[in-house]
């Protein structure tokens, strides 16, 4: 029985900016009150954490990077009441107090709990879990998947069916919510409407899922990687353009395409510039511009003022706008139901140990999204 003891274990730590993982021995404290130590089962490697491996969001190293994580509770600290040891779990990025504004709020849902924008990379009470060689090792969003124990708050928890297959199901605390999520719950895409994806990564490839599920007539991808676009067109993508072939900016050439611009826009890079691109690639009086990409800390959109009169809606959502612990279980059930089908967003699997490959096969473009099992 390890409760109450620190666990001694591997982990995955980013020493600082783009330096490489590095496998390492860590220690892991007992979860305190309102918390949860958990036993990875999978972790998927996203394109947020690729934005913190790089330093393009505000974060502190040393840090155990991973946020889309699957496991089964180890361990819980005192008050803990909503999970159990041997619980199937998600780690989840916005936690749901259940009691701040945006959670009392019927569409609100970026916690105020949330440790994102801005981090501390600790626990709620200041301190951090983990410590390798002697050094505090700080948190990741207060998830940090990319090791074999971690230990997350309670509201950040989400209790899934104990039919999961935890091999995959990692992919429901992230991808599928921010993407699927994006276009079904957030924006309720509508039937025989035209759409366009800006990144046809993972996230992408899920918001593309929800677009056709939907019942959208035309659903246009764009990608700089044109090794992305036969998988896209497998889920749905009817056109694909690689905007460094196009002879005019992007947003003309969807435009072009579609007579006026598109009902819906997705921009799901996290960059600036795709930003605008879908903006303007919407129609001009009823389009709607979803941002789900995470744009670097301290970047800023430059629109054409005018042109914001004419009736066009921009939209952010973090996973999908659910209320994270109340809804993300209910994908998980729809999944085991066969109402959703997540299994060809995962091209790729590896083991913990080969962490190293995984991120060789997620920098060259090869995946859409790899899990790591432990
Ligand atoms: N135009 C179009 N596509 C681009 C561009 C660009 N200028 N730059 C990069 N891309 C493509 C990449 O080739 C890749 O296919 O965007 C895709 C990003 O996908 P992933 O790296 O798999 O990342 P993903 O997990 O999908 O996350 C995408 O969503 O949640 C956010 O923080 C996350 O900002 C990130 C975004
Ligand atoms: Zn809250």
């Amino acid at each position: 029985d390890t409760s109450g003891k620190t666990i001694t274990c591997q982990a995955a730590i980013a020493w600082a900016a783009n330096s490489p993982l590095s496998l390492e021995e860590v220690h892991v404290d007992p979860p305190k009150a309102g918390e949860v130590r958990i036993k990875l089962t999978s972790s998927g490697i996203c394109g947020t954490d690729n934005h913190v491996l790089k330093g393009e969001v505000e974060v502190k190293f040393p840090l155990i990077p991973g946020h889309e994580g699957a496991g089964i509770v180890e361990s819980v600290g005192e008050g803990v009441s909503t999970v159990k040891p041997g619980d199937k779990v998600l780690t989840i990025v916005i936690p749901q107090c259940r009691e701040c504004s945006s959670c009392l709020h019927p569409r609100g849902n970026f916690c105020k709990k949330q440790d994102v924008l801005p981090t501390s990379g600790l626990m709620m009470d200041g301190t951090s879990r983990f410590t390798c060689k002697g050094k505090r090792i700080y948190h990741s969003f207060r998830t940090s998947t990319f090791t074999e124990y971690t230990v997350v708050p309670e509201i950040g928890v989400a209790k899934i069916d104990d039919e999961a297959p935890m091999d995959k199901v990692c992919v429901m605390s992230c991808e599928v919510p921010t993407g699927y999520g994006a276009a079904v719950h957030s924006t309720k895409v509508t039937p025989g409407s035209t759409c366009v994806i800006y990144g046809l990564g993972g996230i992408g490839s899920a918001v593309v899922i929800g677009c056709k599920a939907s019942g959208a007539s035309r659903i246009i991808g764009v990608d700089i990687n044109e090794e992305k676009f036969p998988r896209a067109k497998a889920l749905g993508v009817t056109d694909c353009i690689n905007p460094r072939k196009l002879k005019m900016p992007v947003q003309d050439a969807v435009v072009e395409m579609t007579g006026f611009g598109v009902d819906f826009a997705f921009e799901a890079v996290g960059r600036p510039e795709t930003m605008v691109a879908a903006w303007n690639s919407c129609h001009v009086s009823y389009g709607v511009c979803v941002i789900i990409g995470l744009a670097p800390t301290n970047s800023y959109l430059s629109l054409e003022a005018p042109e914001i009169i004419t009736g066009r809606i921009m939209k952010g959502a973090c996973l999908g706008d659910y209320k994270t612990r109340d809804d993300i279980p209910q994908l998980v059930t729809d999944y085991l139901k066969n109402k959703i089908n997540i299994d060809p967003l995962i091209t790729h699997q590896l083991p913990f140990n080969q962490i190293h490959k995984a991120m060789d096969l997620y920098n060259a473009g090869k995946v859409i999204r790899c899990v790591l099992l432990f």
